[in-house]
């Protein structure tokens, strides 16, 4: 059995349907869960994680039922929210060695050990007995991390590790992250950060309301997906275009557009000429996985209605 699994995994509040037959299945691996806002990440999170009770299917964590075995679940995993906060008067050793108690971890000896070793791995032992006021943002999710790691989890849940993080705290979290799944952990994390998931993450799933609209490797979805193309111009992407390529992303004047096979960038530009469109720059490159993403949340959205479809996009792309 894998450390993750989740077979057609659904939750439900009310009337709306968060998680939708959710299959998933995580072995030793870094796996990265993609999705708008209110897509249903943190939801599944919350079910894998037992937090929260699920509505139907099944889930299963280092082989333990999470709705009937939830304490054994609970023992084998960690789980760092979006929102937690070390207790800032305390030293970080304090504060890692704290958990170690929580944990149950026995003998003040012991629990300075195993502090002492999570401190190491996360690279703040030169900074241990600092209080945590004075850590950096990275510091202090580092510490998080080290404090989740003190009962020695096989699985590590992560909800938007670097979000707030300047450039070398976010590379700084993913080195580390990387170090504990080559010791062989399972790591499942959410995030909105495409750059960071295409580059760190073996495999992603990408989630839109609640269901599961594409997953693989990084590498094997974009390699499956044609060459996108951007255009800056002085006006909107011409109605004949419509159909014809996918517009994935429109930011002031350049829009990026994903053209049918049969459509070539001369076209697209005769086009936008033939239209009455100054065409100021034009490219063409390998798509991104933020390209797959754009393209996989909005696969599906025909049946919403077309007159509703532009705001509903606009709603999708909002981070
Ligand atoms: N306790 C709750 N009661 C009712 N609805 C909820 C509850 N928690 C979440 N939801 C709804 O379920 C949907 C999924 O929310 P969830 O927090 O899982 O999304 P998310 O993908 O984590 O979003 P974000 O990227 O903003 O963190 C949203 O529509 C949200 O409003
Ligand atoms: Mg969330």
């Amino acid at each position: 059995m894998n450390p993750i699994h989740a077979g057609k995994l659904s939750k439900r509040y009310g009337e709306l349907q968060a998680v939708d037959s959710l299959d998933l299945d995580v072995d030793g691996e870094i796996y990265g869960l993609l999705g708008p806002n209110g897509s249903g990440k943190t939801t599944t999170v919350n079910m894998l994680t037992t937090m929260l009770s699920i509505t139907s299917g099944e889930a299963s964590v280092c082989g333990y039922d999470v709705r009937t075995e939830a304490k054994r679940v609970r023992e084998c995993i960690s789980y760092i929210p979006q929102y937690i906060a070390a207790d800032i008067r305390l030293t970080g050793r304090e504060n890692v060695e704290l958990f170690a108690e929580l944990y149950g971890i026995r003998g003040r000896s012991e629990r300075r050990r195993k502090a002492e070793e999570c401190l190491e791995i996360m690279g703040l032992l030169d900074r241990a007995d600092d209080i945590t006021k004075s850590y950096s943002g990275g510091m202090n999710r580092r510490l998080e991390i080290a404090q989740a790691l003190v009962h020695d989890p096989r699985v590590l849940f992560l909800d938007e590790p670097t979000v707030g993080l300047d450039v070398s705290g976010r590379r700084s979290i993913w080195e580390h992250i990387l170090k504990l799944k080559r010791s062989g952990m399972t790591i499942f994390v959410t995030t909105h950060q495409m750059e960071e998931a295409e580059h760190y993450c073996n495999r992603v799933g990408i989630i839109r309301l609640g269901h599961k609209v594409n997953e693989g490797r990084p590498s094997d979805l974009t390699d499956s997906m044609g060459d996108v193309v951007t255009i800056g111009s002085d006006g909107d992407v011409p109605a004949s275009l419509i159909g014809r390529a996918e517009i994935l992303k429109q930011e002031d004047r350049e829009v990026t557009l994903l053209p049918d096979d049969s459509l070539t960038l001369e076209e697209i530009i005769r086009v936008y000429e033939a239209d009455g469109r100054k065409v100021f720059s034009t490219a063409k490159r390998r798509p991104t996985l933020e390209d797959v993403y754009l393209t996989s949340i909005n696969k599906g959205t025909e049946d919403i209605g077309t007159l509703d479809r532009n705001q509903y996009r606009n709603m999708m792309r909002r981070r």
